[in-house]
């Protein structure tokens, strides 16, 4: 075991030095090149371990590596991208989605990592430990995971606490919220409200998770009728932050893919109606389709990754059929190449978000995402 770690740490040792020469330019080694190999060597490794706790390794790894100036120097310049969505400044197009990062305390390492923004949580406004382990499962051969995780989170006042410490990203910051599972859907609005007061003044933008099938009838939010009740009170209540702190801060929606057309249109048309600021398309599926002979497919919870592709794109194309460029979509769901990436635009997304890909591809991921998109908005319409 020790021998290994200090093997380890001789190669990280040996890739910075060679990194570093090549910042002066006198050795032709460059972050692309080096980037999957060392992630291919930590992947290795981590996929070894229980997945839950191969997260929090991993979290706690990037956290001190990003304390030692590590991240950045293996990582390089973020791709430079400036885009305005939702009144705000996105430094590129490639954001890290809600569930990575839910305590709110690994936002500048993933931030060096280049992304553009970075979506904590989802919080609730009481901690909640989630559901019963184990509840987080790979599908390798599919690219894929099944989370069953059920929102486990600090709580927001911790999630705003360590915000607060957040010193170094220069990117935007999301905050997802939701209501406690021990919170019945009629009494929902108060938890999204006291999260949405707890959480204005660290957030840029802040996202409503009302579609995690992992949370006992949460995706009920999501009936037109409700959704309009939902988002009224949200609006009313931004609409008052905004004049206490003279600080406009959007509200997005973040939607299932496992909706019918019929319940899309509907839920536009509320989206609309409410002036609601930005759409994610869109959180985990409960279907099984692409994993059917995985022995992890038995498990409940949501499917994220390569199978989810399809799905999430015909809600993220039906959404923009029905909103015709009237709300920014941001496309989330089953990234795991920049081709795929790119079609994300294409079928509407301003911005886009990384999980399950980025798990399975690692860092170089995000530049080979920036650098697609950065090169394709310059052609689409
Ligand atoms: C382990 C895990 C935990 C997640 N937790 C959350 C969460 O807390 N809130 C949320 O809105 N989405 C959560 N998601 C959904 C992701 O943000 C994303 O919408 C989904 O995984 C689809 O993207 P992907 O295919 O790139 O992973 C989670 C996903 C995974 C795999």
């Amino acid at each position: 075991m020790r021998s290994g770690i200090f093997i380890g740490a001789r190669v990280v040792v040996l890739l910075i030095g060679l990194q570093r020469r090549s910042v002066y330019g006198r050795v032709g080694v460059d972050t692309t090149e080096v980037n999957p190999i060392l992630y291919r060597i930590a992947k290795r490794a981590l996929f070894m371990m229980n997945p839950e706790t191969a997260h929090e390794f991993t979290l706690a790894s990037l956290r001190m590596a990003q304390g030692l100036g590590v991240l950045r120097l293996l990582s390089g310049k973020p791709v430079d991208d400036p885009v305005e969505v939702m009144g705000l400044k996105f430094p590129n197009r490639v954001g890290l989605a809600a569930g990575m990062d839910k305590q709110g305390n690994t936002v500048e390492a993933f931030g060096a990592l280049g992304f553009g923004f970075v979506e904590v949580g989802t919080l609730t406004p009481r901690p909640q430990p989630g559901n019963e382990a184990p509840r987080l499962f790979r599908c390798i051969p599919q690219q894929a995971i099944i989370n069953h995780m059920g929102i486990n989170n600090p709580g927001v006042d911790r999630g705003v606490e360590n915000l607060k410490a957040t010193r170094h990203f220069n990117g935007v910051l999301g905050v997802n919220i939701s209501k406690n599972k021990v919170t019945p859907n009629d009494e929902a609005r108060i938890d999204y409200l006291a999260c949405l007061r707890a959480v204005w003044e660290v957030a840029d933008y802040v996202t409503i998770n009302f579609s995690c099938p992992n949370v006992p009838n949460l995706c009920e939010l999501a009936k037109a009728e409700t959704a309009a009740d939902l988002l009224a009170a949200l609006k009313s209540e931004q609409a008052n932050l905004s004049q206490e702190t003279g600080r406009y801060v959007p509200i997005v929606m973040k939607v299932s893919p496992d909706m019918s057309e019929q319940q899309i249109r509907e839920l536009a048309h509320v989206f609309q109606d409410c002036q609601l600021d930005g759409l994610i398309c869109t959180n985990t599926t409960t279907s099984r389709k692409g994993v059917e002979n995985h022995p992890a497919s038995a498990q409940k919870g949501g499917l994220s990754g390569a199978p989810l592709y399809d799905r999430s794109n015909e809600t993220l194309d039906a959404f923009a059929k029905e909103l015709r460029g009237s709300i920014p979509i941001i496309g989330v769901g089953g990234i795991s190449t920049a081709q795929q990436a790119v079609e994300k635009l294409r079928l509407g997304a301003s911005l886009v978000q990384l999980y399950t890909g980025f798990i399975y591809k690692g860092p170089a991921l995000v530049r080979e995402c920036a650098e697609a998109l950065k090169e394709a908005a310059l052609t689409l319409p």
